[in-house]
């Protein structure tokens, strides 16, 4: 394609994408790594289905809506290049992640390899298994750039025959994007299971647990997948179903109780599920899954990253701001410290300005933001449907906020 052409389908899908987001006549929402826009067709799929419980009763509409519901399945699964029975729909990102943990019978000694850069809630929940369970938790190095260092997490599967490997894609607080590939393969060599957290890369780069050869991959729908909130999927590969798998605490909708003292887990991934469902969230999810489907990688992609290119620079040479991403390679997630500033105060100031971004304090990325130097940092996470313009009016407001 010639690049006035290129330039054309992306101005065109840039005006498709932004008429299907009322939000982006709204507000300027930079704050996408939170939680994204809704498209239109996303409310809704979830405000119709509450309209059909409220008239029809819960159970009832469920029924009514059973293809719909399958097709969410589906759909979510096609994302990320799975089918849907390896799919088990959860409340979050965080409820998928130990779901996955549950199904390990970890016993004193046993090592759980992760990176510094890990989300916080699978940092306490990894401690956690060390004070109840005597697990032992091994930090993998980072290597000069940032990021997981791949020689030394060779060295540490053969040193420490982990019992599992679970590695955050893409951390909260930082645009690095881990090299997930690699991880996957180094972990089938070592026939070691490899857990991802995908809550930020969901939505935001092509996500195929086939090239990734993990054997879970937890997410949510809110952020760059542009569902609703309070919901969110694990992938369970056909491996760990083979060998059994199944959550510490099951459900009756994950297994069938066949004797007084027996059960079998069911065959799919809805294993991991509860029997208790928002179904409107389901449906919300299935049609943010089928939105991102329809979404052409090549023109967003490169949009995204694109955009968050131009905050990292045009934010970062502002005076007393400084851009923290770090590591080979970067993602939409652009963060910063100002200098004399509580990020907290300048997210709200921003707010009343319009603009909607994040803050992080130190907690939430202790080790990270030690190593930076940094106690609360600004995030600015842009989507494809953000524009060129509304970078620039951020780094404006924020100029004028802090000289
Ligand atoms: C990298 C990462 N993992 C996990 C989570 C938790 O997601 P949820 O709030 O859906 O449990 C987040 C949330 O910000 C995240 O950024």
């Amino acid at each position: 394609m010639t690049e006035s052409k290129s330039n054309e389908s992306e101005r065109q899908a840039l005006v498709r994408w932004r008429s299907d987001t009322p939000g982006c006549g709204v507000r300027i929402h930079l704050n996408n790594a939170g939680a994204s826009l809704m498209p239109a067709v996303v409310k809704d799929a979830i405000t119709s289905h509450l309209g059909r419980e409220s008239l029809e009763g819960g159970y009832e509409a469920a029924d009514a809506q059973a293809d719909l519901i399958a097709a969410a399945y589906r759909d979510v699964a096609r994302v990320i290049g799975a089918e849907a029975h390896n799919v088990a729909i959860v409340r979050s990102a965080t409820d998928a992640f130990a779901l996955a943990l549950s199904a390990f019978d970890f016993a004193p000694g046993d090592v759980i390899l992760t990176s510094s850069d890990d989300y916080i809630s699978n940092q306490l929940m990894y401690l956690s298994l060390a004070a109840r369970r005597g697990v032992r938790l091994v930090r993998v190095p980072d290597g000069p750039m940032g990021g997981i260092d791949l020689r030394a997490l060779e060295d540490a599967l053969a040193q420490h025959r982990p019992r599992l490997v679970a590695l955050s894609w893409i951390p909260t607080n930082s645009g690095l994007v881990q090299p997930v590939e690699a991880v996957g393969a180094l972990c089938a060599a070592a026939g070691v299971p490899y857990l991802v957290d995908a809550c930020q890369a969901v939505g935001q780069l092509p996500v195929d647990v086939r090239a990734l050869r993990c054997d879970y991959l937890a997410a949510t729908a809110r952020k760059f997948l542009r569902g609703p909130r309070g919901i969110g999927f694990l992938y369970v590969s056909d491996a760990a179903l083979e060998r059994g798998d199944h959550p510490l605490y099951i459900d009756m909708r994950g297994a069938h109780w066949e004797e007084p003292d027996r059960f079998t887990p069911v065959d799919g991934a809805r294993r991991f599920e509860t029997w208790e469902f928002a179904h409107a969230l389901v449906l919300g999810l299935g049609a943010a899954a089928q939105y991102a489907l329809a979404v052409d990688p090549g023109i967003a992609v490169p949009r995204t990253q694109g955009l968050a290119t131009q905050a990292r620079q045009r934010l970062g040479s502002i005076r007393g701001v400084r851009a923290l991403d770090r590591g080979p390679q970067l993602c939409a997630i652009t963060t910063y410290t100002v200098e004399g500033h509580q990020a907290r105060d300048l997210v709200l100031k921003l707010r009343e300005r319009g603009i909607n971004t994040s803050a992080q304090a130190r907690e939430d990325a202790l080790i990270d933001l030690t190593r930076k130097g940094v106690e609360t940092l600004l995030r600015v996470s842009p989507h494809y449907f953000n524009t060129e313009d509304e970078i620039e009016t951020v780094a404006r407001a924020l100029e004028r906020l802090i000289s």
